[in-house]
């Protein structure tokens, strides 16, 4: 599947959630380009927030603006940016401040991947996830906090649920991802006072998805193909969570870290 091929309004326009409930509201994304995190900017836009989506590829994003902005009917703007450098990340919480003048939602979402052995993988190629991943997300948590705090706002981390248990090729991943999930939860403790809330979304297997085309059906695994639910997971099942977790319907829900995978990290070979 080409790039191009993940860049289409996903997430029905259909809602058990009110269609205002992030009417004023401002998400900030990163990795909103495309897959899972244009799915949750989608959805989040369509219950009436704007948002700005942060990436490296500015014609992806210009595209994707365009077309989350005629999908939700809210403004979208893109800011190309590389989470690894934190100046190109302060000029987007800039842009989006003389756009919109405030950041309620981050969604700390760009991420590598690739398969690769522990014996294989360079040096190199391992910072290079951790650096996107893990110090992205520090990075992004840095540029955006002010502004949080004086919207009283909330977090969602991107995660995995592949370093619960050991998954082949996939070291540099599993240590990004463990890395997030502990930096969510200092967040959460530290931020709670603010009013600040933090949470992660650890997805499982989500077709669509660049993601999944890179790992799918070539990955190793520890866990049995089956899926609790009875079928793969959406990019819809993802973005629902999403809306979830930023309204205040979990308004006591902080420091937590939720899996969006049928169940799945629970399956154990030979079990
Ligand atoms: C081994 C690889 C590699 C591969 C790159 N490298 N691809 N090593 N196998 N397939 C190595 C390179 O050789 C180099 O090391 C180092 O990584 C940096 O590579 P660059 O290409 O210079 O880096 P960069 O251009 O920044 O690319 C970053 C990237 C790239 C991570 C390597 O693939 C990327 O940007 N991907 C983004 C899209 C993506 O993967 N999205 C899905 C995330 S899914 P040397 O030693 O040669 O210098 C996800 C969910 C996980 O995270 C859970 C799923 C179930």
């Amino acid at each position: 599947m080409s790039p191009s091929a993940y860049v289409f309004p996903i997430v029905s326009s259909t809602s058990i959630f009110k269609a205002d409930i992030f009417k004023g509201k401002v998400l900030f994304c990163t990795g909103g380009g495309s897959g899972i995190c244009r799915g949750m900017t989608e959805a989040i836009m369509r219950h009436g927030a704007n948002a700005t989506i942060v990436g490296r590829k500015l014609d992806r994003l210009t595209q994707a603006a365009k077309e989350l902005s005629e999908a939700t009917g809210q403004v979208c703007v893109p800011a190309q940016a590389d989470v690894r450098q934190p100046n190109t990340l302060k000029e987007a919480v800039t842009k989006t401040i003389e756009k919109f003048g405030r950041i309620d939602f981050v969604i700390c979402g760009a991420a590598g991947n690739f398969l690769a052995p522990i014996s294989a993988i360079s040096e190199n190629a391992f910072k290079t996830v951790m650096e996107i991943d893990t110090i992205g997300t520090f990075n992004t948590i840095k540029a955006t906090i002010a502004h949080v705090r004086a919207s009283k706002g909330s977090y969602i981390h991107v995660s995995a649920t592949l370093h619960y248990n050991g998954t082949p090729y996939q070291v540099h991943v599993s240590a990004a991802k463990a890395g997030i999930d502990a930096l969510s939860a200092v967040l959460a403790v530290e931020e709670g006072p603010h009013g600040v809330r933090s949470n992660v979304i650890a997805p499982g297997p989500i077709s669509g998805t660049e993601g999944m085309d890179r790992l799918g059906p070539k990955a190793p695994t520890t866990r049995q193909p089956g899926y609790p639910a009875g079928r793969e997971g959406d990019v819809k099942d993802i973005a629902n969570a999403a809306v979830f977790l930023f309204s205040d319907a979990a308004s006591y829900i902080t420091g937590q870290v939720l899996p969006v995978d049928g169940g799945s990290e629970h399956l154990r070979e030979g079990f």
